[in-house]
């Protein structure tokens, strides 16, 4: 069964503590928190802050995507606030691997986020190295966006090289995901699906979260 980690940010930040319990209540396994700075992705969303009222919400594992310039000199933030697994942007990092270091030294699993005009060569030399790739699937910076299609390629590519290599990486695979398209994804090869406006602009998040946990 895949992964489902809902992405908080099309949650109603009104209320909070009710998509929270929904969440806690349904089959989700993770909660995905997009952090967004203003700098490398056009979009601000939330920080460090945020994440900590996360973590008091859920033992669900918490899934922090940053979205930002200079992750590094958030990390030791992020895991004081109660992130489990921390992705960076391959885009964001000249010095990817001291990234991932860092993030493994501080105790978290370590992911790394490719956007869709990014190859998936750029992954070779750390894939060895981590726990998650992140396969943008838009262009980061916003939810409610179209899927792009050849990100199916791109998934097939990377389940060909982890199987034959037998790495040890979850393949998570963010933004436009939806009931329609999701099987064509796990097809692929993906281990995670990330889903925010498909979980909650639906009339039934449970429902909803149950389905895409039930495909394949
Ligand atoms: C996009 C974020 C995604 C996004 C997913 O920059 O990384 O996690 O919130 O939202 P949907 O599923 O609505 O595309
Ligand atoms: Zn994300």
């Amino acid at each position: 069964m895949p992964i489902i980690a809902p992405s908080l940010l099309s949650a109603n930040f009104l209320h909070l503590e009710k998509d929270c319990k929904m969440l806690n209540e349904s089959m989700a396994d993770w909660f995905h928190l997009d952090v967004m700075d203003g700098r490398f992705v056009p979009n601000i969303s939330f920080g460090p802050m945020l994440v900590e009222f996360f973590r008091k919400a859920t033992k669900k594992t918490c899934d922090v995507h940053l979205m930002i310039a200079d992750p590094g000199n958030y990390a030791e933030a992020f895991k004081n606030a109660g992130a489990d697994i921390l992705t960076v942007h391959v885009e964001a990092c000249p010095h990817l691997h001291k990234n991932i270091q860092q993030i493994k030294s501080l105790g978290m699993k370590a992911g790394v986020a490719i956007n869709p005009a990014t190859p998936i060569e750029s992954l070779k030399d750390i894939i060895s190295e981590i726990d998650l790739i992140c396969i943008m699937s838009v262009n980061p910076g916003f939810g409610g966006q179209k899927f792009i299609p050849q990100t199916i390629e791109k998934i097939k590519a990377l389940r060909k090289i982890i199987n034959e290599k037998g790495y040890n990486v979850l393949l998570e695979i963010d933004g436009g995901v939806t009931l329609e398209n999701a099987l064509s994804i796990l097809a692929a090869g993906a281990d995670v699906l990330v889903a925010g406006n498909t979980i909650f602009k639906s009339s039934y998040p449970k429902e909803t979260i149950q389905k895409l946990k039930q495909l394949s």
